[in-house]
């Protein structure tokens, strides 16, 4: 009897070990699964978290580069033309005026002796006496030949070049002859960059217009076939609209529907697709 006890009260002890062993198994799974999940649940909001400064990264206007003079404070153009001192008083030259995607405006300018690395001489029609400015950069002047080859193929638009790249030598006279003939300095700086602030001498820029405007630059050229298809199209090759209708007070100039510039494919087509001006994505406006 006593025995029978005994092996009954070891079993009973058995099974008691038996399911406090089975019990304690399953807490430590427990805790470590509740572990494991608030682990990944962290990684996840740092994967989020990550996704959301890069998305904040994408998002921010790219920085301009400028070249800073030795005491921190930027670096101006010279003033070239008497009276025109203060409209480089603010003004910084960029330190990347080779790249495709670079902005030159009043604000931001080109160094005096800046000369593109690689101009080429376009091998588009030319409206008579442009002698002088047939040059580009060599990819811009390459998009430039497929976007006039496209319009005539598309449209039969026969386009002319008109201005290339200019020196900024050729700017400062050209300036100076748009004061003459508009009076001021000020109406003149409408319609004319000074002297550094021009996208001509990038190399990148083209004026372009066609024989029933009898060849000259003006806003009735976006009521052209061949204006509207520039409009609609030049992004396709890589080129903006720089100087929109409604955009005089964020560019200072006033509507260009003639002047291209290039800026490789893919910011032409988010520009032409965002409507924004160069200022507008480079947060300057
Ligand atoms: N007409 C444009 C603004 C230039 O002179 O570069
Ligand atoms: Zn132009």
């Amino acid at each position: 009897m006593a025995r029978r006890k005994k092996i009954r009260a070891k079993k009973r002890f058995f099974v008691f070990c038996l399911i406090l062993f089975i019990v304690v198994i399953l807490c430590v799974a427990g805790i470590a699964k509740l572990l494991s999940g608030g682990e990944s649940e962290n990684t996840g909001n740092q994967e989020h978290n990550s996704a959301i400064d890069q998305q904040t990264q994408e998002n921010a206007p790219p920085e301009i580069p400028v070249v800073t003079s030795e005491d921190g404070t930027p670096a101006l153009s010279a003033a070239v033309i008497p009276g025109t001192e203060y409209l480089y008083e603010s003004a910084r030259i960029i330190a990347n005026p080779e790249s495709y995607t670079c902005i030159v405006n009043r604000s931001y300018n080109l160094p005096s002796d800046y000369v593109p690395s690689d101009l080429v001489k376009v091998s588009v029609p030319f409206a008579p006496r442009m002698e002088e400015v047939k040059y580009m950069r060599e990819d811009a002047s390459k998009a430039l030949t497929q976007m006039f080859d496209a319009a005539m193929e598309e449209g039969g638009y026969a386009l002319y070049g008109a201005s290339g790249y200019r020196s900024f030598k050729l700017q400062q006279s050209l300036f100076n002859t748009n004061v003459g003939r508009k009076g001021s300095i000020e109406q003149a700086n409408l319609v004319s960059a000074l002297p550094g602030q021009s996208e001509h001498q990038l190399g990148l820029a083209m004026d372009i217009t066609s024989e029933s405007m009898g060849y000259s630059l003006t806003e009735d050229f976006y009521n052209t076939p061949e204006g509207k298809w520039v409009t609609d199209n030049c992004y396709r090759f890589g080129f903006i609209i720089r100087y929109p209708a409604d955009k005089t007070d964020i560019t200072g100039y006033l509507y260009e529907p003639w002047h291209c510039r290039y800026v490789g494919t893919e910011l032409a087509k988010q520009l032409y697709e965002s409507g924004q001006t160069l200022e507008e994505y480079y947060g300057l406006a």
